[in-house]
Parts: C-alpha cells; sequence; structure tokens
C-alpha cells in the first residue's frame, strides 16, 4: 500500500508538471506567432527607420552581431555578406526570412566553402576571388574574419556548405527591433 501511495503522490506530481509544461509552451506558441505573422504583413511599415539604422551600425549594444561587421551600405561596413545598399528593392518577405532564416535562402556567391588542402587542413570560407595561382577568402573561423589566400596548387577540394555564415535574428532582436531594422532595410534603394 505505502508503495502505491506514495506511487499515487508521484504521478499527481508528474501530471502537474505536464499540465504546467504544456500551459507554459501554449503561452510561448501564442507570444510567437503575432511576432511572425505582424513582420509578413508589412508591419515593418510601422517600424522606425531611423532606430533601425542605428542598430545597424551599432557595434556597442549588439557586439559582433553587428550588422555592419558584415554588410556594406552606401560605402560603410565590411564585405563579408553582400552590400546592402540596395537591398530595399527586394521584397519584405523576402528582406523578412534573410533575417529570421538566412538558410533558407543563400545570395549565389556567398556559400561558406569547406576548402580541404592536400597537407590535410580544412578551412572554412566565404570566396573572395581568385587568380591563376591563388584563391581568396575570408576565414569565417578567425575572429578576425581575415582575408586569406591558398596557392590553388595546394587545394584537395572544394565543397558549398547548406548553411549560411549569417545566424538568425528571430530570437537575438526584439519584435520592435526586428521591425525597425525591416523599416531601414526598405529605405535602402
Ligand atoms: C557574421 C556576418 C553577418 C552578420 C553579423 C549579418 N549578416 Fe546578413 N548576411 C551575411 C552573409 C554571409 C549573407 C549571405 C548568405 C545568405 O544569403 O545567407 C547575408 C545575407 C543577408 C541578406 C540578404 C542579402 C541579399 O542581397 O539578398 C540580408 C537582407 C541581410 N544579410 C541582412 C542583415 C542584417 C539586417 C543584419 C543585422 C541585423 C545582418 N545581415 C547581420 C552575413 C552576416
Amino acid at each position: 500500500m505505502q508503495g502505491l501511495r506514495s506511487w499515487c503522490g508521484w504521478s499527481k506530481i508528474l501530471l502537474l508538471g505536464i499540465s504546467l509544461g504544456l500551459l507554459f509552451y501554449l503561452y510561448f506558441l501564442s507570444a510567437q506567432a503575432p511576432k511572425i505573422e505582424a513582420a509578413e504583413e508589412g508591419s515593418a511599415k510601422k517600424g522606425d527607420p531611423a532606430a533601425g539604422e542605428k542598430l545597424f551600425f551599432d557595434t556597442e549594444g549588439l557586439g559582433g552581431l553587428a550588422c555592419v561587421n558584415c554588410h556594406k551600405v552606401k560605402g560603410k561596413g565590411a564585405d563579408v555578406g553582400p552590400d546592402l545598399s540596395k537591398v530595399g528593392e527586394k521584397p519584405l518577405d523576402y528582406l523578412h526570412e534573410s533575417l529570421v532564416k538566412p538558410s533558407a535562402y543563400i545570395v549565389p556567391g556567398y556559400e561558406v566553402l569547406e576548402i580541404k588542402t592536400k597537407d590535410g587542413k580544412t578551412y572554412q570560407g566565404i570566396k573572395k576571388g581568385e587568380t591563376d595561382t591563388e584563391l581568396k577568402f575570408i576565414d569565417v573561423t578567425d575572429p578576425d574574419l581575415k582575408l586569406t589566400a591558398l596557392p590553388k596548387d595546394q587545394v584537395a577540394s572544394v565543397t558549398p556548405q547548406p548553411e549560411s555564415f549569417m545566424f538568425s535574428f528571430d530570437k537575438l532582436l526584439k519584435e520592435d527591433q526586428l521591425n525597425n531594422i525591416l523599416a531601414y532595410l526598405q529605405t535602402l534603394k
């Protein structure tokens, strides 16, 4: 009996735990759903482009995640990802997807390449040109994103990877920050 009673006690606790978990999950879903809908329905128009621009260049607030560390706008920024000076010509849905699901579509030429050398080294890089004798790429495993050149006769294989080097900003930005950035990107034409 003792065993049965303590099992009943445990099962109640377990049941309570499961119900609470389910409740939190439902709450989470309902909190998430409007966010995605809102952005897709064009609420970015309600975003503040000036605040978005500030965030784009904010290497202090966003640290290494700041867009300007990888993108250039009107001559300012870095060349790791594509130049965004005219990205506002693209549809809002596409811009939204680029931010929250970057690997869904990878801009041609900006794939992360796995480069293996004949002496057994492996690099991960985004190609930045080549000459007759050299392959140039940004080493994405290097904290300073250094431009690296490898003699072509040392390269054994080059394989594009399915994941974008850009990470998803879905969880990194608050809803209003995401809308502000989208509003700013839409002004870039
Ligand atoms: C660590 C580097 C990095 C950071 C930081 C970064 N991106 Fe990117 N981004 C990339 C790369 C690389 C690509 C190209 C590959 C791809 O399509 O996913 C890209 C692609 C994009 C595209 C698609 C461009 C096109 O021409 O279609 C947009 C839009 C974009 N990024 C916006 C942003 C914004 C806005 C931020 C800041 C909130 C940001 N990115 C932060 C690396 C980065």
